[in-house]
């Protein structure tokens, strides 16, 4: 980005890219991909129609529970010009066995696009991905088929791009910059179910790369995956931030200008999940145990008058009364609304930076027509 003008350069590299974790873009891509965000952001506000990809298939796949991120899906696509279609990942034949990558060359044959939801298993989710586009990409390669099939990671076993990413345009447009910002990204007591680790994970792996000074807090017993810290550490010392893990939620508050307090499941039973399908509601059964040893870590107005005004942040859903209390959600309300609704620009800029040949070029001209 050049002011408010995209790089013509940098956003065509993006071109037939499939974003599965941040950190598999550099810098360069990255603000490309958040320039385009941002851009249609702007240009949708203005009522600006931007559909660059008329008649084609925007086909999602759902092994989880969603209702911010199929809407953004749909949402996405619609305003793109392509046919969005969302399917139940239980009612496709991968529940009968199938293999990702026989799935991906079946769908491949016509969508123009793929999202994907798998995020329930350790270590799963991030290989269906991977296997799903080979499956993709083979099928083209055999067929000389010219279309970019991009694969959209709507939340895995380690990541949550879309998500992340939208919490960092939200970011940008409450501060501008994070950098020198004091952001918590906590464990909150859930009684609700067990959930993924990956958007702590991705939180940690983006914002890091900002210069932010970031806290992660969380009980005995809840680390996050190695490889999402060890991302978080070497970003944060060569962005010039800071990167602190502590058990202590209280001291984790103190001072922060943002606070993203949620839930997720307990480290070794998560793995233990891996190894036994065969007992997961007992599994789950005694992680709500264990979370029910940590009831007082939430979000209450005693723990927000510790902050310097700290904005408060969730991806939603939140267990309210648990995770946050009632009277910090309500004052948040129409943020935590605002800071869901930047994931249609984000899925928007990963399906257009991937397909839209000329797309700087296009959006720099429906800017200039706004001035
Ligand atoms: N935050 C988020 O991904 O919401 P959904 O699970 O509703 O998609």
């Amino acid at each position: 980005m050049t002011g408010d003008r995209l790089d013509p350069q940098a956003v065509a590299a993006l071109l037939g890219r499939s974003l599965l974790k941040t950190p598999d873009y550099d810098d360069a891509a990255l603000d490309a991909l958040i320039g385009a965000a941002e851009a249609f952001a702007r240009l949708d506000k203005a009522g600006v129609k931007t559909p660059f990809l008329p008649h084609e298939l925007a086909y999602a796949v759902f092994f989880d529970n969603s209702t911010r991120t199929k809407s953004a899906w749909a949402g996405a696509a619609a305003r793109l010009g392509m046919q969005p279609v969302i399917v139940d990942g239980s009612s496709t034949q991968v529940a009968h066995g199938e293999t990702a990558e026989e799935t991906g060359a079946m769908l491949g044959m016509n969508a123009h696009a793929m999202g994907i939801r798998h995020d329930l298993i350790l270590g799963e989710g991030r290989a269906f991905l991977k296997d799903l586009k080979k499956g993709i990409d083979d099928y083209l390669g055999a067929t000389e088929d010219p279309r970019q099939v991009p694969i959209v990671n709507l939340q895995c076993d380690l990541d949550h791009p879309t998500q992340s990413l939208a919490d960092l345009l939200f970011l940008r447009e409450k501060f501008g910059d994070v950098r020198g910002k004091k952001i918590t990204v906590s464990w909150a007591y859930s009684p609700s179910y067990a959930k993924p680790l990956s958007v702590p994970q991705g939180l940690i792996m983006l914002l890091s790369r900002f210069g932010a000074d970031l806290t992660l807090a969380h009980p005995e017993g809840y680390p996050l995956l190695d490889e999402a810290l060890d991302v978080a550490r070497t970003q944060s010392a060569a962005s010039g931030g800071s990167f602190t893990v502590t058990h202590d939620m209280d001291a984790a508050f103190q001072g922060a200008h943002v606070v993203y307090p949620k839930s997720w499941g307990p480290l070794d039973m998560m793995w233990e999940r891996v190894q036994h399908k065969d007992k997961l509601a007992q599994i789950e059964a005694r992680m709500l145990a264990q979370n029910a040893q940590h009831k007082d870590w939430i979000c209450d107005e005693r723990r927000m008058a510790l902050t310097a005004d700290a904005q408060y942040m969730h991806c939603l859903p939140a267990d309210i009364g648990d995770e946050v209390a009632h009277s910090v959600l309500d004052r948040f309300r129409v943020d935590l609304a605002r800071e869901a609704n930047k994931k249609v620009y984000v899925i928007m800029a990963m399906l257009a930076t991937a397909k839209v040949p000329g797309l700087a070029e296009k959006l720099n001209k429906a800017l200039e027509g706004l001035k």
